[in-house]
This record gives C-alpha cells, sequence and structure tokens, in this order.
C-alpha cells in the first residue's frame, strides 16, 4: 500500500532537517515569554506537573498523528484531509479540520506578531543601555511606555509580519536550517548563561520550589484547561503546522522518534526559561503572576546588572527574534500552501495574502493593551475584563489546538484503516504502537474532551467529580 503522492512545494533534505524544521516550529515564544507567565499565573509546580504530564500523554501521540497524516498526504492541512478522507472512504467534512487550522494559524499569528514585536523593541531599548542598573519601577515602567504606545507597537508588529513573509515567499526550507542549527543553540546557551546568573545573583531556591513543589490547592478545572492548551500550543499542534512541515518529510524517516526529540527539546527549552526567570522575580520583588508583560519586566533586570548585560541582553532578545521567526513561519505556512493549491497564484502573491491578513487582525491586539484594554461589548457576560487578546489567546490555545488535536488523532487512529496507518508508520516495534494507538485511540480523546467539560463546570454539575 505504499503512496505514490508527492509535494509540490518540496521536500526536506533529510530527517535530521525535518527535527530542525519542527523544533524551529516548536521552539518560540511559546517557551520563553507563555510558559514563565502561564506558569507564574497559575500557581507554579502544580501547572507545571500537568503540562509535563499533557505533553507525554496528548502532545506525543497528536504529534505523530499529525505527521503521520501529513506525510500520506502530501500537501496542506486542507487538500491533505481532503485527499485522506476520500482514500479511507470517510466524509469529505473532514476538510473542516484544515478550514479551522488555517483559521487557528491566522490568529495565533495575527498577536504572535505583536508580541515578538516587543522583543523587537527590547533589542533596541537593551542595546542602547536603557536597562542599565535601572531599578525595579524603572524597568516596569519601559514596558508600559512601549504597551501604550500604538505607533510603536505597530511599527515592530509590521516590521516582524514582513520578516516572516519574506521567508515564506522564498520557501520555507531556505534559510530556515541555518537559523535552527546555529541560533537556537546559541539561544540556549544564553538561556544557561542567565540560570547561571540566577543562581548566582537570583533567589534560585524560590525558583525552584515554585516550579516544581506542586501546591495542588493552586488547581482547578480551568488550571487544568490552561495546562493542556499550553502543551499543544508549544508543540505547535493541533493546527497543521507539523502536518505541513510532515508533508515535505522523506519516507524512511522514523515518525516516533522524531516526535520524541521534538516534544523533548521543546520542552527543555520551556523548564530552563523558568529556571532563568522565577529566582530572578522572587529575588526583586517582581509578582509571579503578573501576566504576560513577566520576561519584558524581570530579564531586563538581570542584563541590566550583569557583566557585558547590554551586549547579552541585546543578543538574548535577538535570538528571542528568532526563535519567534521559525515559529511564525509555521503558523502560516499552510494557508499559504493551500492557497498556491488552490488558486495556482505564485508563492509572493499568496504570502502577501496572507501576511496582510494576519497584520489586519493583529491590529486588534496591538490596540490591546492600550486603546482598547477592555472590550465593552462583552461587559456582561463571562468575558468581561477580557481585552481583544487575552480572547484570542484564550481560545485558539485551549480550544481550537485541542479540538483540532482530537480531530486528527480520530482521524489517523480511528478512520484511517489499519494497513495505510502501518505503511506509513512504519513500524518497529509492535509494542510501541500499540501503545500510541492507544493513547491517540483512547487517552487522549477522551482526556481532552473531559478537561474540556469539566472546565465548563458540566462534570461539577453532573456531580461526576
Ligand atoms: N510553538 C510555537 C511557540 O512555542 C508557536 C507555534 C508555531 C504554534 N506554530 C504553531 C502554536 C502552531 C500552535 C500551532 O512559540
Amino acid at each position: 500500500m505504499a503512496t505514490v503522492r508527492t509535494s509540490i512545494h518540496g521536500y526536506w533534505s533529510s530527517r535530521f532537517a525535518f527535527v530542525l524544521a519542527a523544533s524551529g516550529s516548536a521552539i518560540g515564544l511559546g517557551n520563553i515569554w507563555k510558559f514563565p507567565y502561564m506558569a507564574g499565573e497559575n500557581g507554579g509546580g502544580a501547572f507545571v506537573l500537568l503540562y509535563l504530564v499533557c505533553v507525554a500523554l496528548f502532545g506525543v501521540p497528536v504529534m505523530m498523528a499529525e505527521i503521520l497524516l501529513g506525510r500520506r498526504g502530501r500537501s496542506s492541512p486542507m487538500n491533505t484531509m481532503r485527499v485522506l478522507a476520500a482514500e479511507e472512504k470517510c466524509s469529505s467534512s473532514w476538510n473542516l479540520l484544515g478550514l479551522m487550522g488555517v483559521l487557528a494559524g491566522f490568529l495565533i499569528l495575527s498577536y504572535y506578531s505583536v508580541i515578538a514585536g516587543w522583543a523587537l523593541d527590547y533589542v533596541v531599548e537593551i542595546g542602547s543601555g536603557s536597562f542599565v542598573n535601572v531599578t525595579r519601577d524603572e524597568a516596569g515602567e519601559v514596558f508600559t511606555n512601549l504597551i501604550s504606545s500604538p505607533r510603536r507597537l505597530l511599527f515592530w508588529h509590521t516590521l516582524f509580519m514582513v520578516l516572516t513573509m519574506v521567508v515564506v515567499a522564498r520557501g520555507v526550507s531556505k534559510g530556515l536550517e541555518i537559523a535552527v542549527r546555529l541560533l537556537m543553540p546559541a539561544l540556549l546557551f544564553l538561556v544557561l548563561v542567565m540560570i547561571a546568573y540566577a543562581m548566582v545573583k537570583g533567589d534560585f531556591y524560590a525558583g525552584l520550589k515554585f516550579l516544581f513543589t506542586p501546591d495542588f490547592s493552586k488547581l482547578s478545572p480551568g488550571v487544568v484547561l490552561k495546562a493542556m492548551g499550553q502543551a499543544f500550543f508549544s508543540l505547535s499542534l493541533g493546527m497543521g503546522a507539523i502536518m505541513m512541515y510532515g508533508s515535505y518529510l522523506p519516507r524512511d524517516a522514523s515518525i516516533a522518534t522524531t516526535s520524541f526529540q521534538v516534544a523533548i527539546v521543546d520542552t527543555v527549552v520551556a523548564v530552563l526559561a523558568g529556571l532563568a526567570i522565577f529566582p530572578i522575580v522572587f529575588a526583586n520583588g517582581l509578582e509571579a503572576g503578573q501576566g504576560p508583560g513577566l520576561i519584558f519586566n524581570t530579564l531586563p533586570l538581570a542584563f541590566g546588572q550583569m557583566m557585558g548585560g547590554v551586549f547579552f541582553g541585546a543578543i538574548f532578545f535577538v535570538l528571542l527574534v528568532f526563535a519567534a521567526w521559525t515559529s511564525a513561519i509555521s503558523l502560516i505556512e499552510p494557508a499559504v500552501a493551500w492557497l498556491i493549491e488552490k488558486f495556482s497564484i505564485s508563492r509572493l502573491w499568496s504570502s502577501l495574502i496572507c501576511g496582510g491578513i494576519a497584520w489586519v487582525i493583529g491590529l486588534g491586539t496591538v490596540f490591546s493593551f492600550n486603546n482598547w484594554k477592555r472590550i465593552e461589548l462583552f461587559n456582561d457576560t463571562f468575558l468581561a475584563g477580557k481585552s481583544f487578546f487575552d480572547l484570542l489567546e484564550y481560545t485558539t490555545s485551549n480550544i481550537m489546538l485541542p479540538l483540532g488535536g482530537v480531530l486528527i488523532c480520530i482521524f489517523a487512529a480511528w478512520f484511517m484503516r489499519e494497513p495505510s496507518r502501518r505503511d506509513e508508520l512504519q513500524i518497529v516495534n509492535e509494542g510501541a504502537y500499540h501503545v500510541w494507538r492507544f493513547l491517540a485511540r483512547y487517552i487522549t480523546p477522551l482526556g481532552v474532551i473531559l478537561i474540556f467539560l469539566h472546565a465548563i463546570g458540566i462534570l461539577e454539575k453532573l456531580h461526576i467529580t
């Protein structure tokens, strides 16, 4: 049952190139910016533990399923789902899954670009010495000034979107490899430098305790949902990004090994980022639960005091921008590839159109931090007090990605016929295959659905918990 489908967009040069690209997609703002602030907001250790469980139980099986479908379909997620549904004699509505992914990609990229813009601004801010020996409050002021200025945010958002589109327009594999092979290890190195600094100057013990002693009284159904959402977000799962990258994967590469490698690298980077940040938070009496500004209010304090901090600080944010860049391109690639397939337009046009759409949606996030802090429209609902950015962030990570991930798992583990699945996964280890199939068939779908029901309070009403 070997498939003869080919990708019109090209292939990775090797399995290693795919691991690099997938890691480049996975490692990004999600690890360095979002993971610490989510852990900080949701009580530390208990959140971290749940996050790790979600990566193992949901993340790895979904990643395998995504690569499996992508490689078999060899096109953008929408077309992949259409082709595979036909091949497996399933309803053609499965391509709605691809559509939801494309939508999620636009929504996530729209705010991702604004936050990456903060990092761009900080390259200049730190590089020009603004943080040398600043106090906590002065550093906070620099951040407040940035987010209160729509013009500055807009400038950086635009620049980042243009950068992203330049790479996408040239085809994702060009340039990506160098970025990931050289710059990601450099980022990791700087995170390690920060950890060393945190050990000496920060309150390292308090940081460790916060991240690794679970306080289960801090848990609530909402926290479980957020830990799950963060696992999907950080691993780039649930919207077809990894499916798209999987469609460029040579046939002889092992899907299981690859998935494990990506999941492990991604998780290590997130945990290390936490270790670098929380000791500084506690040593300076900062608020762990302050939200999205966390790293921007924390790291500059450290860079402001350390020797060579102007240099290291600027480099750190440059590398963070690179990490965000290699993630951003994977958010939009499914949409870009689909437009090319559907309308036979050039990659350049497709990139311009997609980038333009994401840029416009991003304006909502630009104004979320200043002119439109709260959306008045929802004042009387449970959404009261949430900004446009909060809403986007919440619905994409906590609803759209897990839902997409579950549907991907269900298709791969239930609807696809056994021979197709086996053919594509090229099982060498029967036991491992059965573990994957069991997780993908039962644990991931049921787990995610229970967490959903729990979060909206249905289980409590039925007195199940
Ligand atoms: N995983 C990336 C990060 O951690 C963000 C990202 C890239 C993403 N592609 C994705 C998230 C697809 C969800 C789906 O920063």
